[in-house]
């Protein structure tokens, strides 16, 4: 087959990948520059797994001196294709114990074609169609985890580009293995006792505005940044970071953000002196919540929210977060908190969920207690060794139902394909944070660029065809 038109093809689709619309060029270089503009500065690096990553999920089966070699020979084999993220150590290669049985998890990739590897792994902000395994083979799943907001990779939020995927895990509650609450330790760490009021008006009559905001990332799809300095034109907003930055943190050593990161303890205290936090997502995406959400709530704060549109679904009640979309202006959003700043006993009711029984969403409830993984949780086991075993469940599944349907092709229908929908990676197109979008100068290249990716231009759409396209060449050649 014609595999050097397939490679110009997806070069191409690599360089629409990240900012620039030019089809030419070295494509290794464009995507080196865009990865860098776009990770999140503030936030460390662009994937963090939690803290268990590593500690956990090394199920050796007990007397095997060398697991993965021993049985191991008819299992199927899960190929970590982003090997980043192989979740054990040491070695290449591991053998893993899951509900259904055991598979093989393995990051060499010399075993991609091997008829047992029955499922390829990717990380969807690496995820670079340039450089996808192609032709994709028909016995093999694709599974996709990507727990990021598509700021990372809008080309997974298209319907094109999220259904080259048959598995997922996403941050999504439609997702196959979903992620939602990937960002929330547990109902303890809500329920967080909140620093007196008392206190926190001392800390008013010293200066300190009603709202915090503390961002370093600035030009992001969601476009917050337009939206505040537009809010701070009606109240004061002590803005920390380096977007929209008009205060110094009180000490050299918490100014440093290699020396106190977000989870710094001396950081967090000095954050909970504010009443309300601007808790604006990078990203607008459905079930797209994160630390920006859940640590005010931890520290007592109410967060000013802008992010997830069913993030109401997730709330401890519903009477815990001000959503800025409820407002019809800035001003009107300012007049708002001005009045809840000035009214303890309104003010308290967001922290309600805070006192015992306070928490009374059932759902949140559910989702928490249904969930295997934890949140830095070293006694449980974290989301990436939770996702191998469900993608090993379910080739062991799809592997019986192979077997059953040759066995008796007449009682058994050939199983069904599995394949991912746009629901697991819901991001609608991104929208200017404040004003519309003839108001957004030329030169504002960030913005103009996210507006721009919102879309799937014809001619991606017609390369991602080329992916799909090249299983369906193998498969009929089979
Ligand atoms: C909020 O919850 C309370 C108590 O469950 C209920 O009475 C009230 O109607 C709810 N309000 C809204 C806006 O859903
Ligand atoms: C995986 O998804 C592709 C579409 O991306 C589909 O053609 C294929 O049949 C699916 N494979 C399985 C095993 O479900
Ligand atoms: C289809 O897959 C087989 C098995 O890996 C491979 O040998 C063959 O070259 C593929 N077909 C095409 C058209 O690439």
């Amino acid at each position: 087959m014609a595999a050097g038109r397939t490679v110009a093809v997806l070069a191409a689709l690599g360089v629409l990948s990240v900012c620039s619309a030019s089809g030419s060029g070295p494509l290794a270089e464009v995507e080196a520059g865009g990865e860098a503009e776009w990770a999140e500065p503030w936030d460390g690096a662009v994937f963090r797994p939690p803290s268990a990553l590593g500690a956990v999920g090394v199920a050796h089966s007990p007397g095997s001196q060398q697991p993965g070699r021993e049985g191991a020979v008819d299992l199927p084999v899960l190929l970590w294709w982003s090997p980043g993220l192989f979740p054990h150590f040491p070695g290449d290669s591991e053998r893993i114990e899951c509900a259904r049985g055991a598979c093989v998890a393995s990051r060499d990739r010399r075993v991609r074609g091997d008829s047992r590897t029955r499922a390829l792994l990717f990380y969807g902000t690496d995820f670079r169609a340039s450089a996808a395994p192609l032709p994709r083979l028909a016995h093999q799943s694709w599974a996709l985890l990507h727990e990021e907001s598509p700021l990372n990779n809008f080309l997974l939020s298209h319907a094109p580009g999220i259904r080259l995927f048959n598995l997922t895990a996403t941050f999504s509650r439609h997702s196959d293995y979903p992620l939602p609450l990937q960002w929330l330790p547990g109902t303890a760490y809500l329920r967080r006792a909140a620093l007196p009021l008392q206190e926190r008006a001392e800390w008013r009559r010293r200066g300190y505005a009603p709202l915090l905001y503390l961002q370093s990332h600035c030009d992001v799809p969601a476009d917050r940044d337009r939206y505040v300095r537009e809010l701070m034109r009606y109240i004061p907003v002590d803005s920390y970071g380096k977007c929209l930055h008009n205060r110094e943190l009180p000490t050299p050593r918490l100014q440093d953000t290699a020396t106190a990161t977000t989870e710094d303890p001396e950081l967090l205290a000095f954050l909970s002196r504010y009443k309300f936090h601007l808790a604006l997502e990078n990203a607008i995406c459905d079930d797209y919540m994160t630390e920006k959400l859940w640590r005010p709530m931890h520290l007592g704060a109410v967060p000013v929210y802008r992010g997830s549109p069913s993030v109401r679904d997730w709330m401890p009640n519903n009477h815990s977060i001000i959503l800025i979309n409820d407002f019809e202006s800035p001003q009107k959003l300012a007049e708002f908190i001005d009045f809840l700043d000035k009214n303890d006993e309104e003010y308290m009711k967001y922290l309600a969920y805070k006192q015992p029984g306070g928490i009374t969403n059932q759902f949140l409830l559910d989702s928490l207690r249904h969930r295997e993984w934890g949140v830095n949780d070293p006694l449980l086991p974290n989301y990436l060794n939770g996702f191998e075993c469900f993608v090993c469940d379910h080739e062991l599944a799809r592997l019986d139902a192979e077997k059953a349907h040759a066995a008796s092709p007449g009682d058994t229908p050939v199983p069904k394909p599995h394949i991912a929908q746009p629901s697991h990676m819901n991001c609608p197109v991104p929208t200017p944070g404040f004003g519309n979008v003839e108001e957004i100068p030329e030169n504002d290249r960030h913005i103009t660029a996210f507006l721009r990716l919102g879309r799937l231009d014809s001619t991606s759409a017609l390369l991602l065809g080329a992916i799909l396209n090249s299983e369906i060449t193998n498969k009929t050649q089979k």
